[in-house]
């Protein structure tokens, strides 16, 4: 160690610096409740701190923050001296299971047990992440609820926590003459979600996370906003007390504190010795992500109140306890820049690129941003330092910027106007949040999406041309659009790795029946956003052939039936693409043809001709598999009640279309009433149907 007088200018320098820093945050954290590094950053300052601190004593204040229990008290509140103090735990550093084990040896180095003494029995609990807060209770009486603050004296917030339902106003059976019990006000994530939610849809600022909204609930100057917070509490120990035999070990305590009608959470686990401990922690962290609120590690304490008092207090925090936190699930690091991705549906998504980050268990180096939308409205520009959050399996996410280490120089994203696979024009329909590579066909992120949806089986139904063999294909090069496929010759497909002789020929003759097609599954195949199967149907049966359909502008889409002016502007938009139509030439050129010029007849099947709308649910059909059941027999399901609706099919809690219906004296069904009439039609329609396709 060195001799008092020889501490470094520079030891000395970045311990003030240390300090300042640790007040700043400090102030942020219990103040603002807005901080703006993760907890694990703060830690390490803290613990840099200390280290100096022990290294050169010389630079050790008594104001120094490592000689409190930290926090600080806001000014609106009236003190209240905490006659036993509040204190804080001892914080383990390893984020492993051995730290569960490393604490009880440590205990038993304290207790100066032989190797072969039992193992010392212990409880863990959960480590809720929320407020500390005591609460007075005198003659069974609630009387002073308070805040941790320094762990001397904290704030009255006794009107606040009145409105906190889970805090019984009164202990239930024989309450001793004094009782303060100790415990974490919080937030169900449940909760929090559904104030997002509200807060969201009026337009309000969104809550950062449920800690610092339990806080911040906490400390409002109105009780009637705390009142709204829906918060919770749980306790976990006790203060002062008064004319009470206290409970001999922290499991009977927190029994005890229960059938005062407290609540306590169950969720803890007797443990002897390190190895049950190091068990517990694995086991909660498993099931982090699926407990219903916030935690950020475990809590070990020896179970028996005896060896605690045994082994007593170090400067402020009890020997006999120790939180053991997990990985953080946040963590900050820079945005360094933010690239585009082209998904198979063409959908552009922009993608954070960040300076390698371990946080939730692993180095998270991408993060997906959704939309541009979403970047402007986080105010995410590259440069920033960011929060980053992963929890349990979910994928990593930037929560939010911090806006103080912005630096000057921090650039916001632009989305380009070009694909950067295919150079196409990448386009927002109206009303989409989306950006979309307008390349089709030719953009090789959307070709191989693209060359399976052309081979489905209700498109150009391409038997045998699956997952794995496009992806051969592309990959190799030796596909890029729907037209090579018509190009393949047996020879190429045979060479593939893992492709018998025997299936390259079925592929290829598969590939071979497919040139005879039907316009509709044409259209269908090619893929155009928001055109399915029904449209696709609509689009042949009305413009007859395809280059009427691709000479159509916006308006005379909107002539057909259930065309709306998004769909016109996505067919408008596919054919407007040069390459779209080359792609379309290829095929033709290849050889794939349909029967064109006359408008189709109508559909076959027992119900065509027939517009169905489907409202509430039915006893036995998903709304899926209705829709499925009244197309399969040529029957048109259309999304709302109109005079050309032919029938309204009801089920369980119809709304507003079964209104409508009545309203309009459209037919109205029921499941076995549709049964019927696919059964009825179905015989009586037979022979007409004949006749007609015949003619
Ligand atoms: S016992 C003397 N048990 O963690 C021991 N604390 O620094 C007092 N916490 O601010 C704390 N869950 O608010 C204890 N099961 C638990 C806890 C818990 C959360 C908080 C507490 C305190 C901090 C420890």
């Amino acid at each position: 160690m060195a001799a008092p007088g020889a501490v470094p200018a520079a030891a000395t320098k970045r311990a003030a610096v240390l300090r300042s820093q640790i007040a700043e945050h400090d102030r942020r954290y219990y103040e603002e409740d807005a901080p703006t590094i993760s907890d694990a950053e703060y830690d390490a300052l803290f613990r840099e701190l200390r280290s100096l601190e022990s290294d050169f004593p010389s630079l050790l204040t008594p104001d120094s923050p490592t000689q409190r229990v930290g926090g600080a008290r806001a000014a609106a509140f009236a003190p209240v001296v905490h006659r036993v103090p509040m204190l804080s735990l001892r914080t383990e550093t390893q984020t492993t299971a051995a730290g569960a084990v490393a604490f009880d040896a440590r205990m038993r180095r304290e207790l100066k047990l032989a190797p072969d003494a039992p193992p010392i029995i212990y409880l863990a609990e959960l480590k809720f992440d929320g407020l500390a807060v005591s609460l007075r209770y005198e003659e069974g009486t609630l009387t002073v609820a308070a805040t941790r603050g320094d762990g001397e004296t904290g704030e009255d917030v006794t009107a606040n926590l009145r409105t906190v339902a889970e805090i019984p106003a009164s202990l239930r059976g024989r309450a001793p003459p004094l009782l303060e019990v100790r415990g974490e006000v919080y937030m169900t994530r449940a909760d929090f979600t559904r104030l997002n939610e509200r807060q969201r849809a009026a337009g309000g600022k969104l809550f950062v996370n449920p800690r610092n909204t339990a806080a911040g609930a906490v400390r409002q100057l109105d009780p009637t906003v705390t009142a709204k917070r829906q918060l919770r509490f749980f306790a976990y120990g006790i203060g002062e007390s008064d004319g009470w035999a206290t409970p001999p070990t922290q499991d009977a305590l927190l029994t005890a504190l229960a059938a005062f009608g407290l609540p306590v959470n169950g969720d803890r686990r007797l443990a002897h010795g390190g190895e049950e401990l190091a068990a517990y922690y694995e086991d909660v962290k498993a099931r982090r992500a699926d407990l219903p609120f916030e935690i950020d590690g475990v809590v070990y304490k020896v179970d028996s109140l005896e060896v605690q008092s045994e082994l007593g207090f170090r400067s402020r925090e009890p020997r006999w306890a120790v939180a053991h936190k997990f990985p953080p699930e946040e963590m900050s690091t820079r945005l360094l820049s933010i690239d585009v991705q082209v998904g198979r549906t063409g959908a552009v998504t922009p993608v954070a690129r960040l300076e390698p980050v371990f946080v939730g268990g692993t180095t998270v180096t991408n993060v997906t941003l959704h939309n541009d939308e979403e970047i402007r409205r986080r105010d995410l520009r590259i440069g920033d330092t960011v929060i980053v959050r992963r929890a349990g399996d979910v994928i990593p996410q930037v929560v939010r910027v911090v806006q103080e280490k912005r630096p000057p120089d921090a650039r916001e994203f632009v989305m380009p106007a070009h694909c950067p696979e295919c150079g196409s024009a990448i386009a927002r329909l109206p009303g989409e949040v989306i950006a979309r590579c307008t390349g089709g066909l030719v953009c090789p992120a959307q070709r191989r999406q693209a060359l399976l949806h052309f081979a489905s089986r209700r498109a150009l139904d391409i038997e045998g041309l699956g997952d794995k063999l496009v992806e051969q294909l592309v990959d190799g090069g030796i596909v890029r659009t729907p037209a090579d496929l018509y190009r393949l010759g047996l020879g190429k497909l045979a060479a593939l790795e893992r492709m018998a002789e025997k299936s390259a020929a079925n592929v290829v003759a598969a590939i071979e029946k497919s040139r005879s097609t039907t316009l509709a599954r044409f259209i269908f195949g090619l893929g155009i956003r928001h055109v399915g199967e029904a449209t696709a149907r609509d689009l042949a049966r009305h413009f007859g052939t395809l280059d009427a359909l691709m000479d159509a502008d916006e308006a005379r889409l909107l002539e057909v039936d259930d065309v709306g002016p998004v769909l016109a502007a996505s067919i408008a938009g596919f054919f407007a693409e040069p390459h779209n139509r080359e792609g379309i030439e290829q095929l033709r050129a290849a050889g794939v043809h349909w029967p064109e010029g006359a408008r189709r007849a109508p559909e076959r099947g027992a119900l065509a001709g027939l517009n169905f709308v489907l409202t509430g649910t039915l006893p036995s059909y998903s709304r899926d598999d209705a829709k499925a059941l009244i197309e399969g027999a040529g029957g048109k399901v259309i999304g709302s009640v109109s005079r050309k609706t032919d029938y309204v099919v009801a089920g369980a809690e119809a709304g507003s279309k079964l209104a409508k219906a009545t309203q309009l004296g459209v037919a109205i069904l029921d499941e076995a009433g549709l049964e019927q009439l696919i059964a009825r039609r179905g015989t009586a329609t037979g022979d007409e149907r004949g006749h007609r396709e015949q003619a």
